[in-house]
């Protein structure tokens, strides 16, 4: 048997995909450093360079946010491959070689130098904008072989676009070669999608054209299509590039950014060259803090693609990985302000986005689980010790990372009780306290309470009565006023007082799920619904009807959740929104309207600390008088009370200050 070592192996195309997500990984690591490096409005800018600069940020982190996406589209090939994603990437700066002469990649503080690398690098294949000062290779060198090996070996390329193009091309000969289902022979329940994660590159990649969509649309996103470039990363950092210089003419002190490290590293470098050692002994505790949170984002992102969905542990990685990101963006910053230490006078320190030596996924199941539980709350008190320096960067961190250690304690040991098992969860009934004799006609029954749910007894069914989810929609009183007695001290429900098919047709309308029941006498208990709903209520909460998933926790069929911000119970309202003289319509514009698929299923709802409901699940979004608003399988609601985009978050939490607890 002979090998033809020029054709296009699977090995071969997964050391490119490999590739293909450390460029990626360390594009936006580059990229949040010198975000990270920005100063704010108090800190030595004018108005007009303070908001020029806010703008900034914003538009660099959203280009590293798609660079995640680039991230997961290229995950998503490698696992429909049958690969296991690669997570891991080496410290910078880069080792020649790594990546081809041309890509130089080293963290380094946003500059006029820094933002000339950055348009070079996103730069289309024709483009001659040259490199940034500060970013020649060492040395000139070749990646690329003259024969072809059986060993998977490096190609040179110019730009990323010619990369992305040859691995297409390489793509298409293999599928040619074995065959599309041979090619894609990975789980797809393996991958990424949006159910997990809200990002344009977590699409489902099965065969050649959704492979090769999602290699285009990174080049696109970077360089621009070859039409138009507008938007694209290559356009944006030209614009900043624009607006610096303007606001450099007009001043030419202006400095936009602290002077973090080159390249900052946590120990003493073993050898010489260009990276800076953090000595100061609180810039090294916050820098080792942030890279302890980023590793153990990583992992939780390997782990990810190793559980299949719908298991809960696969949202549950992703939304902890994501909420990460979150906590440790206050503490890169706050590095970026720290002097680095006595060797290196006039340099701050600077998240050094330190790799672990090996970013393998972990195995799934309770081991897993445990180690991310022990790794949280090693980050929780590392941080509550920093936090008591004072600093309002690391205390916002100490928060963030406190909720999210307990949400992995809390949601792991919920899924941990559960059977592991591929199918959706079940709805748990309420607990139900020792049945008791049913009362006589025309007394009121005594409620057995247990954690603050009332539990009154009649003859075919338990009427349950949660006291601190009703809005006093009044339904309850004005549909069955003989049940429900109004205006009456100590008990007030008489659920024999009505036939029982009747009364439990009033719970089904009591929007907050305050009442329920549970049936006795064989019939049917409430069922969840056919189609999720959430209606917006015109100045009022969120109505949700829905096989409900309430930060793990199933919570029945209906809920009435915040969307002012003034609840004193959140996420549930309390009707605090009538105090607030809370405004909002009720009538959002609809977008995104055509009918899903499936229109059932579990609903997760995570509210996010200080921010937004998770969505995650088949849903229908309707206005307060049912008219379709969006049909979603994620969506980030706003519970702030100050979104321009209402129902849907546009990040306004952070700028009004909100806090959900
Ligand atoms: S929660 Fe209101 S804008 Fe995000």
């Amino acid at each position: 048997m002979t090998f033809e070592a020029s054709i296009v192996t699977r090995e071969r195309l997964l050391h490119s995909l490999y590739e293909a997500a450390e460029l990626e990984h360390n594009l936006m690591c580059t990229y949040l450093y010198a975000a990270f490096s920005l100063r704010d409005g108090a800190e030595g800018l004018s108005k007009t360079e303070a908001a020029a600069v806010a703008r900034w940020r914003s538009a660099i982190i959203g280009i590293a946010i798609e660079e995640m996406g680039h991230l997961a589209a290229v995950w998503n090939i490698t696992s429909a491959l049958g690969g296991s994603p690669r997570f891991g990437r080496d410290n910078f700066p880069l080792d020649p070689g790594i990546l081809p002469a041309g890509v130089v990649v080293k963290l380094a503080p946003f500059s006029e130098e820094v933002l000339q690398h950055f348009i070079f690098l996103e730069r289309p294949d024709k483009s001659d904008e040259p490199d940034g000062m500060g970013f020649e290779p060492d040395f000139k060198f070749t990646r690329g072989v003259e024969r072809p090996r059986l060993t998977p070996m490096a190609m040179d390329y110019e730009t990323v676009g010619v990369f992305y193009a040859t691995l297409e091309r390489r793509l298409r000969d293999f599928v040619a070669r074995v065959g599309e289902d041979v090619a894609f022979c990975g789980d797809p329940a393996l991958q990424l999608s949006h159910a997990e994660v809200p990002l344009n590159g977590a699409e489902p990649v099965i065969c050649i054209k959704t492979a090769a969509a999602a290699l285009r649309a990174i080049v696109e996103q970077g360089e621009g299509a070859p039409a138009d470039s507008a938007g694209s990363h290559f356009q944006r950092f030209i614009e900043i590039r624009e607006e610096l210089a303007t606001l450099k003419r007009a001043n030419s002190h202006f400095s936009p950014a602290f002077p973090a490290a080159t390249n900052p590293i946590l120990r003493r470098q073993a050898r010489a060259g260009s990276r800076v050692w953090i000595e100061n002994e609180e810039a090294a505790q916050t820098v080792d803090i942030a890279n302890s949170g980023y590793g153990l984002m990583l992992r939780l992102l390997g782990y990810s693609y190793l559980v299949p969905r719908p298991e809960e542990d696969k949202t549950l990685a992703v939304g902890l990985a994501i909420g990460l990101m979150r906590a440790i963006t206050p503490l890169a910053e706050r590095a970026a302000r720290l002097p680095a230490g006595p060797s290196n006078e006039n340099c701050n320190a600077g998240m050094s986005f330190t790799a672990l030596r090996d970013a393998a996924p972990l195995p799934p199941g309770a081991s897993a689980r445990r180690f991310f539980v022990e790794r949280f709350a090693e980050l929780q008190d590392a941080v509550a010790a920093l936090a008591e320096g004072g600093d309002a960067r690391v205390a916002a961190s100490a928060r963030m990372i406190a909720n999210l250690a307990h949400r992995a304690r809390h949601r792991f040991s919920l899924v941990a009780r559960k059977p592991e098992t591929a199918k959706p969860p079940q709805p748990v009934p309420p607990p139900v306290p020792n049945a008791t004799p049913a009362p006589k006609p025309g007394a009121i029954p005594v409620p057995t309470r247990v954690d603050g749910v009332d539990y009154v007894e009649g003859e075919k069914l338990t009427l349950i009565y949660e006291g601190k989810k009703c809005i006093h929609a009044r339904h309850c009183v004005t549909w069955g006023p003989n049940v429900f007695l109004a205006n009456v001290k100590g008990p007030w429900i008489v659920p024999d007082a009505i036939d029982a098919e009747r009364l439990a047709e009033i719970a089904h309308v009591c929007p907050s799920g305050a009442i329920r029941y549970k049936r006795k006498d064989g019939r049917p208990d409430e069922a969840a619904p056919p189609v999720n709903l959430i209606a917006v209520r015109e100045a009022g909460p969120y109505a949700v009807r829905a096989d409900i998933r309430l930060d793990g926790e199933n919570a029945h069929y209906r809920a009435t959740l915040c969307r002012c911000g003034a609840s004193k119970n959140k996420p549930f309202c309390d009707g605090s929104h009538h105090e607030i003289n809370f405004v909002a319509s009720g009538e959002p514009p609809s977008k995104q309207t055509d009918a899903l698929a499936v229109r059932d299923g579990p609903l997760a709802i995570d509210p996010e600390l200080d921010g937004p409901l998770q969505v995650r699940g088949n849903l229908e979004i309707t206005s307060g008088t049912g008219r379709r608003v969006a049909c979603v399988t994620q969506a980030r609601l706003c519970r702030c009370g100050g979104s321009a985009t209402k129902p849907f978050c546009d990040g306004s939490h952070a700028r009004i200050g909100f806090r959900s607890t």
